[in-house]
């Protein structure tokens, strides 16, 4: 590839939600977006399992793509591995963090629901949020071991029952303060792929928010210098394992005008 393209990583889909706004506000850049979907779900993983495995992945990948600028599409992946990724690469990095600073600016009832993986959740990084940006406010956590799965199976075009996305918002909302809870951050790239489900299956009207638009504006900030002459802006899509899932998945990707690889 002569031209670099920017990298967008995730153990699955849910980099997509991060990868479009990263598109629009750069309609010129090739992109590589690679979902570690042999490693998936992370969000069920330890933290030594992550943070081995996504910086030596990451590695294997830049001297296969030699990408100008990477993303981790992913806040179970940056919260736990994001500084072992920088360590070891000499590409810029940009990571996915959970939007707690503009929940705790919008919400008004100051109740604000954080929605992850399990293993997001129950990550310092998090509570150093909480209590940076969020100190006036109740934060309630949810680690959701299925919702990633669920918003797979959407892109899948398989149905997933609207009780599946109650029981997952009943996490929040059934926790002590949950029923004056007014915003939700959704602390996992995949989620804001189900949003609607989500806001369909909530008692009462809540705000939905996530780090896509402001990551975003980082890649654009960063690359603003770059030099796009000869470029086209190809999309490619790949998985580190071939397996029905994934072809299951072709479709949802040529909408978005990604081809297909393997690693
Ligand atoms: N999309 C990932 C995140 O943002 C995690 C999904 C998973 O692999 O569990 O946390």
């Amino acid at each position: 590839m002569t031209c670099p393209p920017i990298l967008v990583f995730d153990s699955g889909m849910g980099g997509l939600s991060v990868l479009a706004p990263i598109r629009a506000a750069l309609p010129q850049a090739p992109v590589v977006y690679v979902a570690d979907n042999a490693g998936f779900p992370y969000g069920s993983k330890s933290e030594a399992e992550i943070a081995a495995r996504v910086p030596a992945l990451l590695g294997r990948l830049t001297e296969r793509y030699r990408p100008r600028l990477i993303v981790i599409a992913c806040n179970t992946a940056s919260t736990i591995a994001l500084a072992h990724v920088r360590a070891a690469l000499d590409v810029p990095v940009v990571g996915t963090v959970p939007a707690i600073k503009p929940a705790a600016e919008a919400t008004e009832t100051k109740v604000i629901g954080v929605l992850g993986t399990p293993a997001t959740v129950r990550q310092a990084y998090v509570d150093n949020l909480a209590a940076e940006f969020a100190s006036d406010c109740v934060v309630l956590r949810h680690g959701t071991p299925e919702l990633a799965a669920m918003a797979e199976a959407k892109l899948r075009g398989e149905e997933v029952p609207a009780e599946d996305y109650a029981a997952v918002m009943a996490g929040l909302t059934g926790q002590p303060h949950g029923v004056d809870m007014d915003i939700v951050v959704l602390a996992c790239t995949h989620f804001p792929l189900v949003e609607d489900e989500l806001a369909a299956a909530a008692r009462r009207p809540l705000r939905f928010v996530h780090g896509g638009q402001g990551i975003a504006r980082r890649v654009a900030h960063l690359l603003r210098d770059a030099d796009w002459t000869g470029c086209e802006p190809t999309g490619l899509a790949v998985f580190t394992l071939r397996d029905e899932k994934s072809a299951a998945l072709v479709p949802a990707l040529a909408v978005r005008g990604l081809d297909v690889d393997y690693l």
